[in-house]
């Protein structure tokens, strides 16, 4: 890994742990609406931002869930990744998280992930992050 690599790699670390220490403990605000409940399928996630967060909408079982969308591994986007049940697979390196409870089941992701509430309105999914 060269020098630029590995510091961009630094700073997202330090961003990605602070925003998750962040929404654990408590700065969560009020419903944002981020897409259409059409624009997510069951094998098909859809990429939100909200803010700088990356946030992953998936689908499984006709329930949605809202994830980090960025693999805690190597910075993937696991909204591009495999789902199976109610599992993602990491394209990169195969990290597999519980889509439901944002939990490491297997593979070189270093930690679970955050999770967002969710709730839809009509046609609206929002969901609640900082
Ligand atoms: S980037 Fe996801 S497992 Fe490596």
């Amino acid at each position: 890994m060269n020098g630029h690599y590995k510091f961009t790699a630094i700073i997202l670390y330090i961003k990605q742990s602070f925003v998750y220490k962040t929404l654990q403990g408590g700065w969560i605000m009020g419903w944002i609406a981020v897409c259409q409940i059409d624009d997510v399928q069951e094998d098909e996630p859809k990429a939100v931002d909200v803010g700088e967060t990356k946030i992953g909408i998936f689908k499984i079982e006709n329930q949605i869930y809202a994830i980090e969308n960025v693999c805690p591994h190597a910075y993937a986007l696991l909204s591009e990744g495999f789902v199976e049940g109610e599992t993602v697979e990491c394209p990169l390196h195969e990290a597999v998280f519980n889509v439901t409870t944002g939990a490491l089941e297997s593979g070189p992701g270093c930690r679970d992930l955050c999770t967002y509430p969710v709730k839809v309105d009509g046609a609206s999914i929002l969901i609640q992050a900082q």
